[in-house]
């Protein structure tokens, strides 16, 4: 890490802290963030920590009309005992510097975004929630800001940091939630942005959301770009089947995101001896196994949606209910392990934790 100095302006006007029973995902945020520049020729520059406030950019700031802009999503814990943990943040930022090489971003030091975000997070320690199922949700951000509406990189960014208490990603909490399977509209393709967390895969995605959402589906679960055929993910988390005792999750292939929770859970089950493959799986063999009687469990991973059971996939106008629409045992001790390692309450024997 370069000697940086993070300058730290502290508020003096604190906001009310929301109920924790209550949090809506992403609508309230702390009293501070994380700002840091980049300037073609300097460099990154000038980190610090300041009041929470709206930025002003000029209206032909070039991430208005090219979307030239990357993201991230991790959560910091709140244990019993009052310590302060996050969850493999190195891999965010690693993931960050992946999304930026795709979107010719210049690379950030992943040391100094880890050093910044402790401090960020000390400053505002008191906002992140205790209640069960609740956390502080992180989203590092990075915005083409040069005022030039020609297409090439721009030459000026910004990396912000903001954070927001909240609680399930789904209204549905630890329910089971239902997904539709999309058939006219595509997320990605190999060789697209898929794989990065850019946020032109996700305006993409709202239109076939809407849809799916009108007919009673909370997300839809994306096929490939190419064929219409093998399985991807939910867009805001990786997707997971167990069938016939084992557990399948398609292979990444590069339009799928490397999800950090998809990652443990592989990890996890391995630790458990518990059989998990990464591989191709179209949704017609999805259809066939629950045909069979074999698809016994299915569930989405990632930061926001943690681990939520899915109780049915619309496919083709036939519901496929999935473990009677409850959450089923292997999903459930996967939930509660990973949880557990997150907030202190069970052991780290992969050593994911880390103490703020
Ligand atoms: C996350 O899980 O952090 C994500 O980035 C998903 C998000 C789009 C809500």
């Amino acid at each position: 890490m370069k000697n940086y100095q993070i300058e730290t302006i502290l508020s003096t006007n604190r906001k009310p802290k929301p109920d924790s029973a209550h949090l809506e995902f992403g609508r309230t945020f702390t009293d501070h963030m994380f700002i840091m520049d980049y300037t073609e020729g300097t460099g990154w520059h000038d980190p610090r920590i300041i009041p929470y406030q709206p930025i002003s950019l000029d209206p032909s700031s070039m991430v208005f009309h090219y979307g030239q802009t990357v993201f991230e999503g991790l959560k910091a814990y709140l244990s019993e005992d009052g310590k302060v943990f996050l969850f493999r943040p190195d891999r965010n930022f690693n993931r960050l510097n992946h999304s930026n090489a795709r979107l010719c971003i210049p690379q950030i030091d992943e040391e100094l975004a880890l050093e910044a975000l402790k401090q960020l997070i000390l400053v505002d320690r008191d906002w992140i929630p205790q209640a069960e199922g609740t956390s502080l949700y992180i989203r590092p951000f990075i915005i083409s800001t040069e005022p030039h509406l020609g297409v090439a990189p721009s030459e000026n960014y910004q990396f912000i940091i903001i954070m927001s208490p909240v609680g399930s990603y789904y209204k549905e909490g630890i329910h089971p939630v239902k997904i539709a399977v999309e058939q006219q509209y595509v997320r990605a393709v190999a060789g697209g942005t898929g794989e990065a967390k850019t946020g032109g895969n996700y305006s993409s995605s709202l239109k076939a959301q809407e849809v799916a959402e009108k007919v009673g589906y909370s997300q839809v679960l994306w096929l490939d770009g190419r064929e219409n055929k093998y399985v991807e993910e939910v867009g805001s988390m990786n997707i997971f089947f167990k069938i016939n005792g084992q557990v399948v999750t398609p292979a990444l292939n590069g339009s799928i995101l490397a999800g950090i929770t998809r990652d443990s859970i592989i990890q996890l089950l391995k630790h458990w001896n518990v059989p998990v493959v990464e591989r191709r799986i179209s949704i017609d063999e999805i259809y066939q196994a629950y045909k069979d009687g074999v698809l016994e469990e299915a569930f989405g991973t990632g930061t926001a949606a943690v681990i939520s059971p899915i109780g049915e996939l619309l496919w083709k106008y036939e519901k496929l209910v999935v473990n009677s629409g409850e959450i089923g045992k292997l999903t459930q001790e996967l939930y509660d392990t990973l949880t557990g390692i997150q907030n202190g309450t069970k052991p780290d024997p992969f050593g994911w934790r880390i103490e703020v």
